[in-house]
């Protein structure tokens, strides 16, 4: 291979890697959320969505923290997820969470709950840093002898 050919090869692989890596990047949150996180908290305390999602988001019925559910994609989305509850439309009839309607909780509230839901972050460790996955592991690795 010539000094040339090499370098075309380089450049080459850059490029390859580049295209790779630009989708990810353009993964970013097309919306900034518009509330205030800190006002969102009080609305999740004084809602006690906590009693169903815990304090961080992180327990519960369903996991908020990091979640990519279409219902948490958006401020809209999310918005209409707590309107549109059995009670009112019936999308999405026969689940527990209640419905919070315009009257209970106003859009200005609910944008300053999806800030403050953003923010959970998941405090999972990796699954090979938890010591009874690695047990589980190994002895699963091992010959099976009846
Ligand atoms: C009585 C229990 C309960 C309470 C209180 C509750 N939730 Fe839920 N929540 C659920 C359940 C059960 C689900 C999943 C099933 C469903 O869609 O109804 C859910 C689902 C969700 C989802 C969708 C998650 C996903 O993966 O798509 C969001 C977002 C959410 N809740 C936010 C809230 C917020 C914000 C509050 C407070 C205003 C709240 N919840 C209060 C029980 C509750």
């Amino acid at each position: 291979m010539s000094r040339t050919t090499r370098a075309i090869a380089v450049l080459f692989s850059i490029a390859l890697i580049a295209v790779g890596v630009a989708p990810t990047r353009a993964q970013a949150p097309a919306t900034q959320p518009a509330g205030d996180p800190a006002k969102g908290k009080k609305v999740f305390e004084s809602f006690t969505c906590y009693g169903c999602h815990g304090f961080t988001g992180e327990t519960g019925a369903r996991v908020l923290a990091e979640s990519r559910s279409s219902n948490l994609a958006t401020e809209a989305a999310f918005i209409t997820f707590l309107r549109a509850r059995a009670n009112v439309a019936p999308p999405q009839p026969s689940t527990s969470m209640p419905n919070y309607s315009a009257q209970t909780l106003p859009d200005a509230q609910a944008k300053d709950l999806y800030a403050y839901i953003k923010t959970f972050r998941s405090h999972a460790p990796p699954a090979d840093q938890i010591p009874v996955f690695g047990q589980i592991l190994s002895e699963a690795q091992k010959p099976y002898k009846p």
